[in-house]
């Protein structure tokens, strides 16, 4: 049996997310997107989800798009309020982003946790949020250079999961993503087994849900190295940022057993 069909008779299918972060505009947007579906078919959506997060001006495109064309491609937000609605300038919920077809929001990224001051009391609300809202939460966690060096990464890891997942009763709705921070960006990564064994710490901290909950690697992943991750029975994809970007390495990187 293959490594992935393992991990779809326990019911996680494998799922690859572009995070674009603050890159493309609405205009820009749709020829990603546009380009991305002529790059897959059917039997790539039907083995891979793939999903791709615009910033939150180029929703509205990307859902006209997808729509219009009914591509199988999965919507996501990088980021929302946790709130409904109320008095926060400049804010987005999450009821707004269902409203536009968003299936799943990013939430606790490294870089909202680093820049803007996001804890894990923060992203437990957001998830909430998105909960509520009827969307997937897909949770970032993962260790500074620092933490790893110290020999404190599970410790570290498993307290984010917690803290992330505190009051929320059914888990399996919820996705993971392992995002070692040093790797972001840096075109470093863990080796393939760390990544693992990581992960099935989170799977760990999960409990009972451990087993259902999909749980990605992120951190320079690129067309060249996704086989190998993807490889590890534990890891159910992707999250990707700079190789997403272009619509030929995040098609390569969808389609990583070609
Ligand atoms: P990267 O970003 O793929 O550019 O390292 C990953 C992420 O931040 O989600």
């Amino acid at each position: 049996m293959t490594e992935s069909q393992e991990k779809l008779d326990e019911g996680r299918k494998d799922l690859i997310i572009g995070n674009w972060k603050m890159h493309h505009t609405h205009l820009e947007a749709i020829q990603v997107i546009q380009k991305l579906s002529y790059r897959l078919d059917l039997a790539d959506y039907e083995r891979v989800d793939v999903g791709v997060a615009p910033p939150f001006t180029a929703l509205r495109s990307g859902q006209t798009v997808i729509e219009a064309d009914r591509l199988p491609i999965h919507l996501g937000a990088q980021d929302t309020h946790f709130a409904e609605s109320g008095a926060f300038t400049g804010e987005i919920s999450a009821p707004m982003l269902a409203k536009l077809s968003v299936r799943f929001v990013i939430v606790g990224h490294s870089e909202r946790r680093e820049h803007f001051g996001e804890d894990d009391a923060l992203v437990n609300q957001k998830a909430k949020a998105v909960l509520a809202a009827g969307m997937t939460p897909v949770v970032c966690v993962g260790e500074t250079l620092e933490i790893r060096e110290s020999g404190d990464t599970n410790e570290w890891v498993t307290g984010q999961v917690a803290g992330a997942i505190k009051g929320i009763e059914d888990l399996s709705k919820l996705v993971f993503a392992y995002e070692p921070i040093w790797a972001i960006g840096t075109g470093r990564t863990p080796s393939t087994d760390d990544a693992a064994g990581v992960i099935d710490v989170i799977r760990a901290a999960l409990g009972d849900a451990g087993d259902v909950v999909r749980v990605l690697y992120g951190g320079s992943v690129n067309a060249g190295n996704i086989a190998d991750f993807m490889a590890k029975r534990t890891i159910d994809g992707a999250l990707v940022g700079g190789a997403s970007l272009d619509p030929d390495s995040f098609a390569s990187i969808v389609r990583y057993w070609v």
